[in-house]
């Protein structure tokens, strides 16, 4: 497909509405001009049976993957403010990064076509052969949307290899296509996107998270969301403790992404702003080290087997990458490490990436549990010995 050119009728300026942060935010650096709306806000928080944790404990879910359908999870809420700015700046294209089965890419490619601009995507990938790009979940998703996609290599450094590449990319596109690129991060963790995540703090604050809760848990890749909770939690002087657990990287990348958005909103003390708040990742986050298992979208047999007693007890379905993950480890945490909850009320953040399950990665698991359920249709006649279960 062509990129994409904006019918006379059409212009995403129209779609911008201006942003006022919450009081509490207000003296932060970089407030946002602009929000375009592309999610659902309020999604609904409900109680979770979740199997297998302490009786004294109660685990409450805050929907997050309902925010849209193939603009769904935690990433939309950070793309609303990113692609407002990249609209009001004037730019017609973006581009970003992430893994091959990113979805952070799949949620720009499609917004990016929802506001008539076109994402180019550079993304780690196991071949570097565009015939063996696959065309399932997020990738044939962010295919559909017409992105162009660049193959990196499966192991890319982000901050050596991933974003030198998106400024190259970026001049690149000048030079011969006479086109300026917007850059956006890995997963969307600037400092224009999380305030997407601190408005998702705003809505947590107004379903009743200071009385019905003592203890939020969600998972951590790129620490934009985790930012946004913690720095709203910080800057109202909430109570509630603040777990993130490390699902993509480890310990100090969390904690090194955390404190360059801290110190971007001026929240840190930084040689540019001596006089800005003394406040560092670990002071407002209690991080969870050792929650990514064999590795990054590598999944154990337990876990699999975790995620479908999960939707087959409860109806909640969980991505194996990140918030599968993430409650994977918080059920370990509430059996072996009760004591690091400030309260017995937890909420669980579902921050979405069901496209992630559709890699075949569930299969054997499926198979195993759930093949003694189905049935040919001959044994439903007469003449065949069988009992409905
Ligand atoms: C489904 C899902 N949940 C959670 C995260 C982690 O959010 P963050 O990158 O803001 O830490 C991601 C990031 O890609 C994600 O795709």
């Amino acid at each position: 497909m062509a990129d994409h050119k904006s019918t006379s009728s059409f212009n995403a300026r129209d779609l911008l509405v201006p942003y006022k942060p919450p009081e509490w935010a207000a003296e932060l650096q970089s407030v946002p001009k602009y929000k375009v709306h592309l999610g659902n806000d309020d999604t609904p928080i409900h109680r979770w049976y979740l199997p297998n944790i302490p009786d004294d404990f109660e685990v409450y879910i805050k929907r997050e993957d309902m925010t849209g359908a193939e603009l769904s999870g935690n990433k939309v809420k950070k793309l609303e403010f990113i692609l407002a700015d990249v609209v009001d700046r004037g730019y017609t294209t973006v581009i970003t990064a992430g893994s091959i089965v990113s979805n952070h890419c799949r949620c720009t490619a499609l917004a990016c076509r929802r506001l008539g601009l076109q994402a180019h995507l550079i993304v780690r990938s196991p071949t570097s052969n565009p015939d063996e790009v696959p065309c399932t979940g997020n990738t044939l998703l962010y295919r559909m949307a017409g992105a162009k996609v660049y193959l990196a290599p499966h192991k890319a450094d982000i901050y050596t290899e991933l974003l030198p590449r998106i400024q190259q990319l970026a001049d690149k596109l000048k030079k011969d296509k006479k086109v300026d690129a917007y850059p956006i991060d890995m997963g969307g963790s600037t400092s224009i996107g999380v305030f997407g995540c601190i408005e998702g703090f705003r809505e947590l604050m107004d379903q009743g998270l200071f009385d019905k809760y003592s203890d939020i848990a969600v998972g951590v890749g790129s620490a934009g969301n985790v930012a946004g909770l913690a720095i709203g939690n910080y800057l109202t002087g909430s109570k509630v403790r603040i777990h993130g657990f490390c699902v993509a990287h480890d310990g100090p990348h969390l904690i090194y992404e955390v404190n360059r958005l801290l110190e971007e909103l001026g929240l840190r003390k930084s040689t540019q702003s001596p006089s800005a708040g003394p406040v560092n990742a670990q002071d407002i986050i209690y991080i969870v080290e050792d929650a990514r298992g064999l590795g990054f979208t590598v999944s154990e047999q337990k876990e699999l087997e975790f995620l479908y007693n999960v939707t087959e007890s409860t109806g909640i379905v969980l991505d194996a990458t990140y918030a599968g993950k993430a409650a994977f480890s918080l059920v370990q945490q509430l059996q072996e490490n009760p004591g690091r909850f400030q309260g017995n009320k937890i909420l669980f953040m579902h921050t979405g990436g069901i496209f992630g399950l559709f890699d075949g990665r569930m299969d054997s698991v499926i198979k195993q549990n759930t093949t003694k359920n189905i049935h040919n249709w001959m044994e439903l006649s007469d003449d065949v010995p069988f009992q409905v279960q």
